[in-house]
C-alpha cells in the first residue's frame, strides 16, 4: 500500500521521508491555511524532494477557471496532481486534464455513485473521506469496499486514495480491502509503530544485556 502524507507542513514530510514513508503528498486549502505559508512556494518545495504524486487543490468552482488554475499548478512539476472537487464542474475539468495527460485527484467523495462518475471522467485518484463519514454515523470503510468492488468489476484504472484517515484501524481496514493508497496525517503514521509490548520488551532486553557487561 502506498502512503501519501496529508499535510502542507514541509518539516513533517521531510522527517517521514527519512524513514521511506512518503510515496506522495496531499494538501488541501485548510492544510495550506494551517501551514501559514504561500501555496505555490509550498508545492514547489515539496516537489523538490518528493518524487511521487503531490496533490494541489484548485479553488475555482467553474470548470474553465479550474482548468486555468490546474494548468498553473501542473506547470510547477510533472508530479503535481491537480485536486478537483467532486462536482459536475470538477468532473468536466477532470476529463479535460485526463485528455491532456495531467494527473488528477477528485476529492470530497462521499458516495460510490460519485466515485463511479470520477472513474468515468478519467480521474487518476478518487479520494473518499472515511473519517468525515464516520463522524456523521456512516460507515466510511463500507464506502471503500463498495468502490473497490465497482472499480474491479469494470477494471477502472482510477486509484482509490483513502482520505480523512483518523487512526491506525482505518489504514489496516483500507489495506485489507485493497485500497491503492491512504493519505495519512503525520501523527497517524507516527502512532503506527507504537506498541506497549515493544517498549516493554526492549526495556527488558536492554536491562538483561547490561547484566552481561558486554559491548558490541
Ligand atoms: C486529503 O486529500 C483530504 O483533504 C483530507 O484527508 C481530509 O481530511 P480531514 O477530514 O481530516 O480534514
Amino acid at each position: 500500500m502506498r502512503f501519501f502524507i496529508d499535510t502542507a507542513d514541509i518539516a513533517e514530510i521531510r522527517k517521514l521521508d527519512e524513514y521511506g514513508m512518503v510515496d506522495g503528498v496531499t494538501t488541501n486549502p485548510s492544510l495550506v491555511a494551517k501551514s501559514g505559508r504561500n501555496f505555490i512556494d509550498t508545492i514547489k518545495e515539496i516537489t523538490g524532494f518528493v518524487k511521487g504524486p503531490v496533490s494541489a487543490e484548485v479553488i475555482a468552482t467553474d470548470a474553465a477557471q479550474m482548468i486555468e488554475e490546474g494548468k498553473k499548478l501542473a506547470a510547477i512539476a510533472p508530479n503535481v496532481t491537480v485536486k478537483l472537487p467532486l462536482t459536475w464542474e470538477g468532473l468536466k475539468a477532470c476529463r479535460s486534464f485526463a485528455e491532456q495527460g495531467i494527473m488528477t485527484n477528485v476529492t470530497l467523495c462521499f458516495s460510490a455513485a460519485q466515485a463511479l462518475l470520477a472513474a468515468k471522467a478519467g480521474a487518476t485518484f478518487i479520494s473518499p473521506f472515511v473519517g468525515r463519514l464516520d463522524d456523521i454515523g456512516h460507515q466510511g470503510m463500507g464506502l471503500i469496499s463498495e468502490i473497490r468492488r465497482i472499480y474491479d468489476n469494470y477494471r477502472y484504472p482510477t486509484q482509490i486514495l483513502v482520505a480523512s484517515v483518523r487512526h491506525t484501524n482505518h489504514i489496516l481496514e483500507a489495506a485489507a480491502i485493497g485500497a491503492d493508497v491512504a493519505t495519512l496525517p503525520p501523527a497517524v503514521v507516527w502512532q503506527m509503530a507504537k506498541h506497549a509490548l515493544t517498549d516493554k520488551g526492549l526495556e527488558t532486553f536492554l536491562a538483561d544485556w547490561a547484566k552481561t557487561g558486554q559491548k558490541i
